[in-house]
């Protein structure tokens, strides 16, 4: 089973830790959505969705790659941080999803360090987060991806 996980990690590098963890114990290709360009998802079966959450999504950057990069009838995954949670944060994933026909295999998400806005005024709120316990949850979810 080919794996591709497109990440985009902007806010602290939260997100790519979890796509790390995964890297280090499975095969899989990590490609970062906001260096590569010109890559192909043709050739993954699976296909593997990374971002962080801004006002309850992911990343408008990551939405736009998924409507312009996922080929139809893909098997995908979403892993995700979040600051605090308060909301469906797939929602908007999973519909480009559907909309491209993909099967939806699940979702992982956890809290990340969020110093966005006010938030930065207070050092921050979610801190030390990713720990260890999410990299692990997020490995042992991927693992029972069929
Ligand atoms: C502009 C912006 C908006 C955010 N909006 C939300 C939000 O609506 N809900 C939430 O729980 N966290 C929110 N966060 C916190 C991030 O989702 C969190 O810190 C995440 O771990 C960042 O991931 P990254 O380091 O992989 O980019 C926001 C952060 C930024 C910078």
């Amino acid at each position: 089973m080919k794996t591709a996980i497109v990440y985009v990690s902007t806010h602290h590098g939260n997100t790519k830790k979890l796509v790390d963890a995964i890297a280090e114990k499975y095969d899989i290709t990590a490609i970062d959505g906001t260096r590569e360009k010109n890559f192909d998802l043709a050739g993954f079966d699976r296909i593997g969705f990374a971002s962080g959450i801004a006002f309850g999504k992911f990343y408008p950057q990551m939405l736009a790659l998924m409507n312009e990069k996922l080929p139809e009838g893909k098997a995908v995954f979403f892993l995700y941080t979040y600051g605090g949670r308060t909301e469906m944060y797939c929602n908007a994933a999973r519909k480009i999803a559907e909309k491209k026909k993909a099967t939806i295999l699940g979702e992982y998400g956890c809290k990340g360090y969020d110093t966005f806005g006010p938030f930065k005024l207070i050092g921050g709120i979610s801190k030390n987060h990713p720990d260890e316990a999410d990299l692990q949850n997020a490995v042992a979810f991927y693992g029972r991806l069929k």
